[in-house]
Parts: C-alpha cells; structure tokens; sequence
C-alpha cells in the first residue's frame, strides 16, 4: 500500500489505520500473492501481448513526429493520446526527454533541438490493467552522430546479452551483474572506465553509469507488485539485495527466472552532471573511473532500450508482435521513411 487510494480503500476495509498498515501486513499472504502473480497464465500473457502493441504504437509514434522544434510536452502528449486513441492509458506517466541522464523525467516545454537524444519511455495499460514497459533512444534529427552511437552500441550490446542468457533457473541479479561486467569492458575501450573488469563491478563502479537494475517483474502493475515491497517481488532467501552499496541497492529483481514470469530488460547509459561531481570530488572508484574524459561527456543525457520478456521453457522472447526499432540503422531508416 503505497498509494494513498488503496490505504484509504483498506482503512474502510479493515479499519487499519494508512501508519499501521506496512506492519498489519500479512507476510504469508504477501507471499502467496506474489506466487499467484508471477507466473503469467495464457490469458495474462494475451492481455500483455495486448499491451505491447499499444506500446508500440505509441513509440512509433514519437519517433515519427520528432523533429527540431516541437516541445517535450508535444510529442508526449501525442504518444499519450495514441494510448488513449486505442482505448488503454499510459502504464505510468509518459518520460520524454532530451535528459535522458534524469531518472523518470518529465517532459518539459523545452524546444526538441537537432543533434541530441531524446528518451522516450512509456507503456500502455489495457482496460484489464495489464502493462507495457519500453524505452527508445534516438536522435532528435534521426541521425545519430558518431559520439552518439558508441554510447549507444554498448546499452544495445547489453540489452541483447540479457536476452540471449535469461531462461529458467538463472538468476536475474546474475544477468544484472554480467551486463554490467559487459558494459564496463566496452566502457574501458572507449577510455571511460579502467583497472579490472571484477573489482570494478564488485566495488559498484559501473553504478556511475547504470544505477539502477537490469529490469523488473512486469503484469498487472508496470512495477509489478511493488506494493507489496520489492524485497518480496524480486528476491528471496536465495537472493538478498545488496542494500549498501548505490545502484546495486535499486535492483528491483534478482530471483531464479521461472517460465511464465515477464519482466523488463532494461540497460542503460547515462551521464549524471551531479554525480559526476560528486564521485570526483570524494574519489570514490577513483581507481576504476576516468573523471577526465568522463567529464567531457556531461552534456551527453543517457540513453536506454528496455523490452519486455517472457520468460519460456527453455529460454526467452518479446513481447508484442512487432519490435520497436532499436538498432541504430533500424531506427535511422524508420524515422527518414516515416516522416
Ligand atoms: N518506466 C519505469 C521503468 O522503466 O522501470
Ligand atoms: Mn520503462
Ligand atoms: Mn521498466
């Protein structure tokens, strides 16, 4: 209960007061209704089919009418009316945003200018309630300049690597920590990062750069659950989540993929002016992070690409019936074609 609808709706339920609800939960009902929802049955998964489409209906959307010149606020009012225009709403408030580098940002009335990024990370929700969940990257002008797609070619490189391990009986915290092990490699050619591979990751280097989770469990809510505590969604006694450590202390899932669980696999790269200054000036990962060459990337934002999966019985696949495109020559060509 985090919203405050539902603690009044359990107040006139139960007559617990909204302070005294978190511990009047019942842990083993928690639990059950975690198991209950995780697995997704058929007809959950149609109904999140469902949802994908809409979803990409609406990505397709921003990418076509984006151009320089048109507000923030614009494109994502027209990819929030393509939800609604289908006869669902918005999984969660619609980001579209040329800051990419801010978490869950708004869109603001700031012009769409040539040469940037813009972010657009947004889902549709079926009359059902059921979610989806992507996230696109692309070029203001819908061309990425080269400084652009190395960024870009890494985050694509991770979300890909999900996808190729994530099956059943493997640990979702394990495809977390292998993108990130892949993400600082890459991040190491390009002079961004440096020293061992493992010691970076295990000392939370990466977290510069990615902090927070590969993904989360996905279904009746975006973040599926995640008012019964994540604690309860994502883990369990196999898979506790580091807590004092930033970035690893936000993965959101870790457990043992199961056939039928649907989550999101969702890398990402940013840049964050402000903690880039303060990693800096503290030293923190000092021996693992370039500050020099980190810093002449502060006016880059971030980038993300994030799909969501079902997880099969030997393995994985999208959801929708169409992929958003996402690969730069993809997304290039969709947006020189679709104008
Ligand atoms: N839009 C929130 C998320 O991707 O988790
Ligand atoms: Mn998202
Ligand atoms: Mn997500």
């Amino acid at each position: 209960p985090y919203r405050h609808d539902i603690k009044i709706q359990i107040f006139d339920l139960l007559g617990v007061h909204p302070v005294q609800q978190k511990e009047a939960a019942s842990m083993d009902l928690i639990k059950a209704i975690v198991k209950m929802r995780s697995t997704k049955e058929a007809q959950e998964i149609e109904e999140l089919e469902r949802a994908s489409v809409i979803g990409y209906k609406m990505h397709t959307t921003a990418m076509r009418i984006t151009k320089p010149g048109l507000t923030e606020k614009f494109v994502a009012g027209q990819v929030d009316g393509t939800a609604n225009s289908y006869g669902a709403m918005v999984s969660f408030p619609t980001i579209f945003s040329q800051h990419g580098e801010i978490m869950h940002g708004s869109p603001s009335m700031a012009e769409l200018e040539s040469g940037r990024l813009v972010l657009c990370d947004c889902g549709g929700e079926t009359i059902n309630n059921y979610c989806s969940d992507h996230t696109r990257t692309f070029p203001v002008n819908g061309k990425f300049t080269q400084r652009q797609l190395e960024i870009y070619s890494i985050v694509e490189a991770c979300h890909d690597y999900a996808l190729d391990v994530a099956k059943p009986g493997v640990k979702y915290m394990d495809v977390h920590f292998a993108v990130c092990r892949l993400m600082t490699e890459r991040l190491k050619e390009l002079g961004l990062m440096k020293g061992d591979t493992d010691e970076a990751v295990a000392a939370g280097a990466h977290a510069m750069f990615l902090p927070h989770g590969l993904g989360h469990m996905m279904g009746m809510d975006v973040h599926d659950m995640e008012n019964f505590d994540q604690i309860n969604v994502g883990f369990d006694e196999e898979t506790r989540p580091r807590l004092d450590q930033f970035g690893t202390n936000c993965l959101r899932m870790g457990r043992r993929l199961e056939e039928g669980f649907v989550v999101t696999d969702e890398p990402g790269i940013y840049f964050i002016p402000a903690l880039i200054d303060d990693w800096k000036a503290s030293g923190h990962c000092a021996e693992f992070l370039n500050f020099d060459k980190i810093e002449t990337y502060k006016d880059f934002g971030g980038i993300r690409i994030e799909d969501d999966i079902l997880i099969t019985k030997d393995g994985c696949r999208f959801l929708g019936e169409h992929r958003i495109p996402y690969h730069p020559k993809d997304v290039e060509e969709f947006m020189a074609q679709n104008k």
